[in-house]
């Protein structure tokens, strides 16, 4: 594909009749959402957590009295063997979410800053002991952590991609399922979905559907839209669902649904979110003392290359796991989100930074 998919592609303004996708934190309607969401998910949840045969995590543990708003956490068994939290050290998770992971180290008696993007993932969340949330873009964790004058953790984790909060939050418009506003903002701020079916060249949203939904129907796609678009501006995510579907050739001899790569491709390109996981790794690994750790888990290829490739050719890092951890059959059956999770973990080799410390120290 010629066309090229960065993010920093100049933005336009929003036009003229775009749905109002932003709503202020606390007000009514999103109390109302976010029970909804808690209440219909609440019963899956509960009743897997308590099927979890090869856990030896309680409900409390997994979420506490929270767990009707938490998410259920991936790989969480070993998520902590790899960052072996102890009592008084330092975390960082990139991707507090609903704090799932978070609550696990704060009961091995770690404290952790917290970060999320999001601000209704963080409106929801309670006071928890040793918790201090920040809220604002992983990619920036070690300035944004100058904030509390910490310059050095002992481990940092992300989780990266959407919670199941707000894939369940229908007005988020990350669901084809649901009818909403195309939108799918996780830090409610820049450029939308909806500029970018309605604004983008064809041949670039071609490529954005191509490169991050990994959809061979990307031109395909990308032309329905165009010539749709053309007549008005798709403004919702059935909307778009249903020109993917009827582009998609022999879309209902497959598994999958037509539109979940385009989705995904989407959700993608709008938050940056390859952008954020390569520059949150350089972060993290600054941020990181002799002998941190850091667990990331990822759901997408591309994801996970970067991954892979970052922890291969950091020097002072040493990969913990040669290949990807997956999550087991029994967690992948009660969590349909673990089916695709891939864990990585490397270490902080003691040596390269202490060798740093002598040369500050020989400068000062
Ligand atoms: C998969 S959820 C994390 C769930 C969490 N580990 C738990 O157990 O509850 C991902 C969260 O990370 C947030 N997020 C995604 N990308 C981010 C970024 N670049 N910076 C900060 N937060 C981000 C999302 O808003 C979402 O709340």
């Amino acid at each position: 594909m010629a066309a090229s998919t960065s993010k920093s592609r100049a933005k336009k303004s929003a036009r003229p009749g775009r749905p109002a996708t932003s709503r202020p934190p606390g007000a009514d309607a999103d109390l109302d959402a976010i029970r909804i969401s808690a209440a219909r998910t609440d019963l899956a949840r509960t009743d897997l957590v308590r099927t979890d045969a090869d856990s030896d995590f309680t409900d409390a543990e997994l979420g506490g009295e929270g767990l009707a708003l938490s998410h259920l956490p991936v790989l969480a068994a070993e998520v902590l063997e790899l960052l072996d939290p102890q009592p008084g050290e330092v975390f960082v998770d990139g991707t507090l979410g609903g704090a799932g992971h978070t609550r696990l180290l704060l009961k091995a008696g770690a404290s952790v800053y917290g970060i999320d993007q999001d601000p209704y993932a963080l409106s929801r969340l309670g006071e928890l002991a040793g918790l201090t949330i920040v809220q604002g873009n992983y990619r920036e964790m070690d300035r944004l952590l100058q904030g509390y004058r910490i310059s050095a953790v002992d481990g940092v984790l992300l989780d990266i991609g959407v919670s199941s909060f707000q894939l369940d939050d229908a007005q988020r418009g990350f669901s084809y399922h649901t009818e909403a506003p195309l939108d799918m903002r996780m830090s409610q701020q820049g450029e939308g979905a909806y500029q970018v079916i309605n604004e983008t060249p064809v041949e670039e949203l071609a490529a954005i559907i191509f490169e991050f939904g990994e959809e061979r129907h990307s031109r395909r796609i990308a032309r329905a839209i165009e010539a749709e678009r053309e007549r008005a501006p798709i403004a919702t995510t059935t909307q778009l669902a249903e020109i993917i579907k009827r582009a998609y050739p022999g879309a209902h001899a497959r598994g999958i649904h037509p539109a979940r790569r385009t989705f995904q491709a989407l959700r993608i390109y709008v938050n940056d979110e390859l952008g954020a996981l390569n520059s949150g790794l350089e972060a993290a690994s600054r941020l990181l003392k002799p002998g941190g750790r850091i667990a990331v888990i990822s759901f997408h290829s591309l994801e996970d290359r970067i991954v892979k490739r970052f922890f291969r050719d950091q020097p002072d890092l040493q990969a913990l796991t040669k290949r990807p951890v997956e999550a087991s059959e029994n967690e992948q059956a009660r969590n349909p989100r673990a089916r695709s999770a891939k864990l990585r973990a490397a270490r902080k080799s003691g040596h390269a930074q202490t060798e740093h410390d002598r040369v500050k120290d020989s400068q000062s």
